[in-house]
C-alpha cells in the first residue's frame, strides 16, 4: 500500500508517522499508543473518540489522519501537567463524574475546549458543549457539575 508521511504535534511533542492516505485519525492515534482515544460508534455519534485539534474538539473517527498535518493534537494523555491532574480531571474525580470511564476522556476534552474559549460558562453552555459526548453510566448531572466546579476553581486560581 502506498504510504505517506504525517508530521503532527501530539501532546506537545512533534511526531513523524507513516500512514495510509485513508487512515482515520482515531486508528492512527490508537496504533501509536494513545488508548485514551476510545473507539465507540465510529459514526460521529458518541464522542468517545474526541480529541482536540488546534484547540477544537473533534471526533477522531470522522477525520482522516492526513487532515491533521502540521496541527496540534491533544489527547487525554497530554492533559496532566508533569503528573498533576488538570482541574477538570480533578473535578471529575471529586464529583464522582466517571464510572466505567469510557466516555470520560472525550467529555473532559470537550470541557477543556469549552473552558479555553469560555472560562465562565453557564450550565446550559456546558450541556451544549458536551451534548456530543454520550454516557451510559453516570448520566450527565455529575459531569456537568464537575465542569462548572472546574471553571470556578480555575477562576479562583487565576483571580479577577
Ligand atoms: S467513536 Fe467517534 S463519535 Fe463515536
Ligand atoms: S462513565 Fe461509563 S459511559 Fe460514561
Amino acid at each position: 500500500m502506498k504510504m505517506m508521511d504525517l508530521r503532527v504535534t501530539v501532546n506537545g511533542r512533534p511526531r513523524a508517522w507513516s500512514i495510509a492516505p485513508g487512515e482515520l485519525l482515531l486508528d492512527v492515534l490508537r496504533r501509536e499508543g494513545f488508548f485514551g482515544v476510545k473507539r465507540g460508534c465510529e459514526q460521529g455519534e458518541c464522542g468517545a473518540c474526541t480529541v482536540l485539534v488546534n484547540g477544537r474538539a473533534v471526533n477522531s473517527c470522522l477525520m482522516f489522519a492526513a487532515q491533521v498535518e502540521g496541527c496540534d493534537v491533544l489527547t487525554i494523555e497530554g492533559l496532566a501537567d508533569n503528573g498533576k491532574l488538570h482541574p477538570i480531571q480533578e473535578a471529575f474525580l471529586d464529583h464522582g463524574a466517571a464510572q466505567c470511564g469510557f466516555c470520560t476522556p472525550g467529555m473532559i476534552l470537550s470541557a477543556k475546549a469549552l473552558l479555553d474559549r469560555n472560562p465562565h460558562p453557564t450550565e446550559a453552555e456546558v450541556r451544549e458543549a458536551m451534548a456530543g459526548n454520550l454516557c451510559r453510566c453516570t448520566g450527565y448531572l455529575k459531569p456537568v457539575e464537575a465542569v462548572l466546579a472546574a471553571a470556578a476553581r480555575v477562576a479562583e486560581e487565576v483571580g479577577p
